[in-house]
């Protein structure tokens, strides 16, 4: 989410005259921080890198400062009374004021906070200036109506909206239009899709709507909530071309104490229902997951429970996280909060055992054969061997042998011949590569690039 939020920002201040400089260049004329607060340690680093950007503020006065995102929603006020230096605060809702609020600060000579509680226009609206050539994100909702006790989420980024489904689609067209040919549904519960629109079966319908979008290779979606999993999306997955095998489906605990504590409505059994489901209808479907350890009040048993359902659901991924306590959060009410070595200790074992049963699942690859869609990295070569990059059809990295360069958004047919914990390996050249439009554009692109690099961040005169 805040990946494309981030792109939303870089678009709007191309059109306002800017261009974006690379990390590693100069100083630019603006930085602009887009902060994340699900877990506490983002708030830890955005102020110690304020703290070292007060030095540079001195030494460039005219370098403005901006803050933006979820942790710009919560601490609002208190990011300018810890770091006075910055320019602008803007929350989650006031992404398309960034432009104006820089312009006001320079002016005004004074720094500007725009923190609005909900949303009035659906931000898709704004410009977007992709980082990828081939693959984009497309919002379909923003927000979320549950209630899980240890997210910050709902705060921060207000109640579900949804977008109009024409409104999509036409976004969708466009982008393939542009030379896209993947794209990544998104939303904070994509599987409640529908339900403020009061329409039933809107995700699947909408995942069936993609597969009618021609020169549309591949489409994803992030993140669905068991609760909303409805054999119907099951059912779309399936019979959908370019609805790729590959489920997302965050479990956070195993135990289904530690479940209703969470206020996650799903218990394990259901849970582990939908990933049967979804591998008879599917077979070659990954499954991957998020999973949360030390949620107050866990027992050494309920943890056990999740190790027992990792290893029975075959995560082909896990994102594990430490509990953290979120302010405002029923979950940093609980009294029964768990040590922090005993939690740092449940969390090795717990990434230890995740990435075991993720190799495994891997190791069970060796042999297939898996279409590619060769990503945006140059390739490197190793040897006067060429390495090139990209995702198989269930989203497994695969790094693979070439005789010659991919184009970026191609697609290469290749076998796998070795797995390791987080990747795929291809030894031998691709059996086959299938030329696509996004690689033409990426072409013409290349040709055309230099323009596209990276002067300062400034405005235009
Ligand atoms: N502590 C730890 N992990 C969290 N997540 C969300 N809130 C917290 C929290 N307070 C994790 C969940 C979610 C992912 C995006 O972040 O696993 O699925
Ligand atoms: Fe947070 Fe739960 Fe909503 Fe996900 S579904 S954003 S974890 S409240």
């Amino acid at each position: 989410m805040n990946a494309h939020d981030s792109e939303r920002l870089a678009g709007l201040l191309e059109e306002a005259g800017f261009q974006a400089q690379k990390p590693e260049s100069a100083l630019a004329d603006v930085m602009v921080f887009n902060t994340c607060a699900v877990r506490e340690n983002a708030d830890q680093k955005l102020y110690g890198t304020l703290g070292m950007l007060a030095a540079e503020k001195l030494n460039h006065p005219t370098m403005q400062i901006a803050v933006g995102g979820c942790l710009a929603q919560k601490d609002r006020g208190e990011i300018l009374r810890r770091a006075p230096w910055v320019d602008v605060v803007f929350g989650t809702h006031n992404v398309g004021s960034l432009p104006l609020l820089l312009e006001r600060a320079r002016i005004q000579r004074e720094s500007q906070l725009e923190i609005v509680e909900s949303l009035e226009i659906f931000p898709s609206t704004l410009p977007s200036k992709r980082d990828s050539l081939h693959s984009a994100w497309v919002s379909i909702s923003v927000g979320c109506n549950n209630t899980c006790t240890f997210c910050i989420v709902p705060a921060l980024r207000g109640v579900e909206k949804d977008r109009d489904k024409k409104e999509i689609l036409d976004e969708v067209r466009a982008l393939v239009a542009d030379g896209v040919n993947e794209i990544t549904l998104l939303g904070q519960n994509v599987n409640a899709y529908g339900v403020e629109l009061g329409v039933r079966g809107a995700f699947a319908d909408l995942l069936r709507a993609c597969g009618e979008v021609e020169g549309l290779e591949r489409v994803r979606f992030t993140s669905p909530h068991p609760r909303d999993f409805t054999d119907d999306v099951i059912a779309a997955m399936a019979e959908t071309h370019n609805v790729m095998p590959h489920l997302h489906m965050p479990l956070q605990s195993g135990s289904d104490a530690i479940l209703k504590s969470m206020r996650r409505s799903y218990r394990a059994d259901r849970y582990l229902g939908i990933v049967e489901k979804v591998r008879d209808a599917l077979p070659l479907a990954s499954i991957t997951t998020d999973i949360i350890v030390g949620f107050p009040g866990e027992s050494e048993a309920d943890f056990q429970q999740t190790l027992d359902l990792i290893a029975q659901a075959k995560f082909e991924m896990a994102f594990t996280f430490k509990y953290s306590k979120r302010p405002g959060t029923a979950a940093a009410e609980m009294d029964n909060q768990i040590p922090e070595d005993v939690v740092a200790e449940r969390y090795v074992r717990l990434h230890a055992f995740t990435e075991e049963i993720a190799w495994q699942q891997k190791k069970a690859q060796v042999g297939r054969e898996v279409e590619v869609l060769v990503s945006d990295m140059p390739g490197r070569k190793d040897d006067a061997t060429l390495r090139q990059s990209g995702r198989a059809r269930d989203f497994n990295l695969v790094h693979f042998v070439s005789e010659e360069r991919l184009r970026p958004g191609d697609i290469a047919t290749v076998t796998v011949t070795q797995a390791a914990p987080h990747h795929l390996v291809a030894e031998n050249p691709p059996n086959a590569v299938r030329r696509t439009r996004s690689g033409d554009v990426w072409e013409s692109a290349q040709a055309s690039t230099e323009t596209r690099t990276f002067l300062s961040l400034t405005p235009r005169p």
